[in-house]
């Protein structure tokens, strides 16, 4: 496994981005599609753990694990062991037409870890958004039913199906038109006192019942509510307590079917391995993709064996749950289970104890929140003003890429902290100084 030959962790050596970095990114410009949303010039070369370097040599402590995908940090030993066994035997032979067994392992690990006792079934995609497809389309089928509801701030990826039930900025949309028609959105609770104990019920559920099922969407006619039990995009909010529950209640009551798009709260980030556990709430289907095989490609949906009631042809992928992705997960779940998932949870709480000691001496950091290592902290106008800054967001981003820290927005104007699941304490504490000493370079020009 490569190491980092005793230097220093970050270390940056040449100009940002260096003679390497520059001569790809002309080339990217000039190739690559215009969409993507590159947000500083890091050209990756190898990774390790929770640490990047890039084409010139330069070490980057990488707390955005590729958006919240390496799970066991890059290129775990294990897992990179599991690829290479299982690309020497078998790469592909298409699990829609026909069978092999990492396939048919991981489908029964993943039913069995799934929130809840009632038995599961799993469906096997490529990506986030196309679980999210998967788990319209089934909620449809069983269901005989064609609407959904969705949220305000809200992303549940890019492809038809997932944009249409996304609510998070206009860009996704724009020009796009028209979409997947009958998805209502609602507002997610962000930092509400509505339902702040188990037993309430929490406002936006009910605003749902008062409103939406008595004005425009008849609730015999809803298939299903899609909910991420913490909002990733959109800035990493928690709901209150009585929200998910309200919410199982809720799709209790009219036979509507439960959608937790844990692509990104799932498989270990929160500290749990899927984030509905925190509430103790059972979906009837579970989207999964980002941290479930560290980096390889795979996504699925995970559902009550009832609900999974498709005939053969309904819905299939070709290289969904290719056999190199299966052995991956495999290796990854293993690691989870054994040493990350309790990392997430006490690295997650030393990050956000370090950061609420950063808001005490810089009060313009608005809030911290956030559950294991999905954490974030919202940037706002001044001590005494919490709107939104994007433009400091943006001046802390870039300052902390060029001092080898790379960090992610979220939300209007938040920073989120997602790196690999195997982070040390160590490497939490060198995260925490450099963005100290940043804020205060930034508070000082500022004076
Ligand atoms: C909660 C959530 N759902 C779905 C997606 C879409 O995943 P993908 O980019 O793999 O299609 C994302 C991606 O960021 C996500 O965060």
């Amino acid at each position: 496994m490569w190491q980092f030959e005793g230097r220093p962790i970050p270390l940056i050596q040449t100009a940002l981005p260096g003679p390497k970095a520059r001569a790809l990114l002309d080339r990217d410009q000039q190739y690559m599609s215009p969409s993507y949303t590159r947000v500083y010039p890091l050209v990756c070369a190898r990774g390790s753990g929770a640490v990047i370097e890039d084409v010139d040599g330069n070490l980057f402590l990488d707390f955005t694990a590729g958006i919240a995908v390496t799970a066991t940090g890059h290129c775990h030993p294990r897992v990179v062991e599991a690829i290479q066994d299982q690309a020497a035997k078998l790469i592909h032979m298409s699990g829609t037409d026909f069978y092999y067994q990492p396939q048919i392992d991981l489908a029964q690990r993943l039913a069995e870890l799934a929130p809840g006792t009632r038995p599961k079934r799993v469906f096997f995609t490529n990506s986030g958004a196309e679980a999210l497809e998967a788990g319209l389309k089934l909620a449809r089928w069983h269901t005989h039913r064609s609407r959904a509801i969705a949220f305000f701030g809200a992303f549940h990826g890019r492809t038809y199906g997932a944009m249409s039930l996304s609510g998070s900025k206009l860009v996704h949309r724009r020009g796009f038109s028209p979409l997947v028609p009958d998805i209502h959105h609602v507002a997610f609770p962000r930092g509400c006192q509505g339902c702040m104990t188990p037993g309430d019920v929490c406002t936006c559920v009910k605003q749902i019942e008062e409103t939406v099922f008595k004005r425009i969407a008849p609730p015999e006619e809803v298939a299903a509510i899609f909910v991420e039990p913490i909002q990733g995009e959109g800035g990493y909010h928690v709901p209150a307590p009585g929200f998910l529950p309200g919410l199982r209640a809720l799709c209790d009551k009219y036979g509507i079917l439960l959608v937790a798009d844990e692509v990104q709260t799932g498989m270990g980030r929160t500290g749990k391995m899927f984030a509905m556990e925190h509430w103790n709430v059972e979906p009837d289907i579970l989207c999964i993709a980002k941290g479930i095989a560290s980096g390889m490609p795979l996504g699925a949906i995970i559902a009550r064996g009832d609900v999974m009631d498709w005939p053969p042809g309904s819905h299939a992928s070709t290289f969904g749950g290719n056999p190199v992705s299966c052995r991956a997960a495999l290796a990854t779940i293993e690691l989870l289970q054994t040493e990350y998932i309790a990392n997430a949870a006490a690295r997650g709480e030393q990050l956000r104890a370090g950061l609420c000691q950063l808001r005490a001496e810089f009060p313009t950091i608005s809030d911290v929140r956030g559950l294991g290592l999905m954490t974030a902290m919202d940037l706002g106008k001044s001590p005494t003003d919490p709107a939104p800054n994007p433009d400091l967001r943006e001046t802390i981003v870039q300052t902390a890429f060029r001092r080898g820290l790379l960090l992610l927005g979220c939300g209007e104007s938040a920073i989120r902290f997602c790196p690999p699941l195997c982070i040390s304490a160590d490497q939490v504490d060198t995260a925490l100084r450099l963005l100290g000493d940043i804020f205060r370079a930034e508070f000082a020009a500022r004076a």
